[in-house]
């Protein structure tokens, strides 16, 4: 099928032979078809990959700060602009990930988030994002929902059974909540399984043990709905990512220790540093972190979105 990937301008005036100034100059000219996004430009390429098995993963961990939202946008923007369709939903009614993905929460209806699962069973139709990219947006009333469900016969499952339904997406990331009440669960249900940050801290590996235990509690439930999905994986916790390293701090290389016993339960994906000024920069521009200018973070992104494809999603790259 036909899928869209974006290609930097530095990267496709390399595999055309040209500059980069001249290839600005086609640009400037109208020669070219190019987005600007951020502070840098991309020409959209065409490409041909094979249709794909949605998988939906959930960004967990009841820990606030650990970069779930962060993680959320900028793997989304990541594996969008390769030319996956990339579906985000925002279960967390602080609705970051929406503000940060520049739609205002005040402006979005109940219907449009998931309190329309919640209490009708269906997924709202996302909005568009980006290319490639649609979200399910959250406001503050999506805080309703997590009483509504608590009165819902299996609405811990209700995110999963929408999703089941859905199409034209090959990949869904569920952005958790700072809790484990009944959002929590619907998110951590909704799929394949978990994507767990954590930050590179005492704090962060403090929440694992919590983590880790309700993961096996949810594991028992999946089993019990859904056999084939969970059949021969002691865990649904798809991977650990740890966050926010700061190589300064020297309590933070004993975390790091402790975070690679961790492989026994899930594969650990490269860290991600410590970088509080592009964070900043990406939500006040309300873009993700690969658009801040900032190449180092870029490139780390890149790297995990490059483990996590093989290590996870165990998709082929897509072919140009
Ligand atoms: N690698 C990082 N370096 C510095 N700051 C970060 C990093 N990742 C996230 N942040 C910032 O830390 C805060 C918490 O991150 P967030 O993604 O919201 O975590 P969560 O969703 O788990 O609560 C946000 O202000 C975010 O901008
Ligand atoms: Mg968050």
């Amino acid at each position: 099928m036909k899928r869209e990937r974006l290609v930097p301008l530095t990267e496709w005036a390399r595999m055309q032979g040209i500059s980069e100034s001249l290839a600005r100059k086609w640009i400037r000219e109208g020669r070219v078809e190019a987005v600007r996004l951020g502070h840098y430009w991309y020409i959209p390429e065409e490409i041909d990959g094979p249709e794909r098995g949605r998988q939906v993963y959930t960004l967990f961990t009841h820990a606030g700060g650990a970069g779930k939202t962060s993680l959320a946008r900028d793997l989304g923007f990541e594996l969008a602009s390769r030319g996956y369709r990339v579906l985000l939903v925002d279960a967390d009614p602080q609705a970051n990930l929406t503000a940060w993905l520049g739609v205002d929460p005040s402006t979005v209806e109940d219907g449009e988030t998931l309190l329309r699962v919640i209490r009708q069973d269906v997924l709202p139709r996302p909005r568009e994002v980006g290319r490639n990219l649609h979200l399910v947006p959250a406001s503050v009333d999506l805080a309703v929902g997590e009483l509504e469900l608590d009165r819902k016969p299996l609405g811990a499952l209700a995110l999963r059974t929408a999703l089941e339904k859905l199409t034209g997406y090959d990949l869904v990331f569920v952005d958790s909540l700072p809790s484990l009440g009944s959002l929590a669960v619907m998110a951590a249900l909704a799929g394949d399984g978990l994507i767990v940050p954590v930050e590179t801290g005492a704090k962060g590996v403090q929440a694992l043990k919590a983590v880790i235990g309700v993961a096996k509690e949810y594991r028992e439930a999946l089993r019990k709905v859904d056999p084939e999905r969970v059949a021969g994986r002691p865990h649904i916790i798809r991977a650990f990512v740890p966050t926010k390293y700061d190589a300064r701090t020297a309590g933070d290389n004993r975390v790091l220790d402790t975070i690679k016993e961790l492989e026994e339960i899930a594969p650990v994906a490269p860290r991600i540093a410590y970088r509080p000024g592009p964070h900043r920069r990406a939500t006040e521009e309300q873009v993700p972190i690969q658009l801040t200018g900032d190449k180092e973070a870029a490139e780390e992104i890149a790297k995990l979105a490059d483990f996590l494809l093989k290590e996870v999603f165990r998709y082929e790259e897509v072919v140009a």
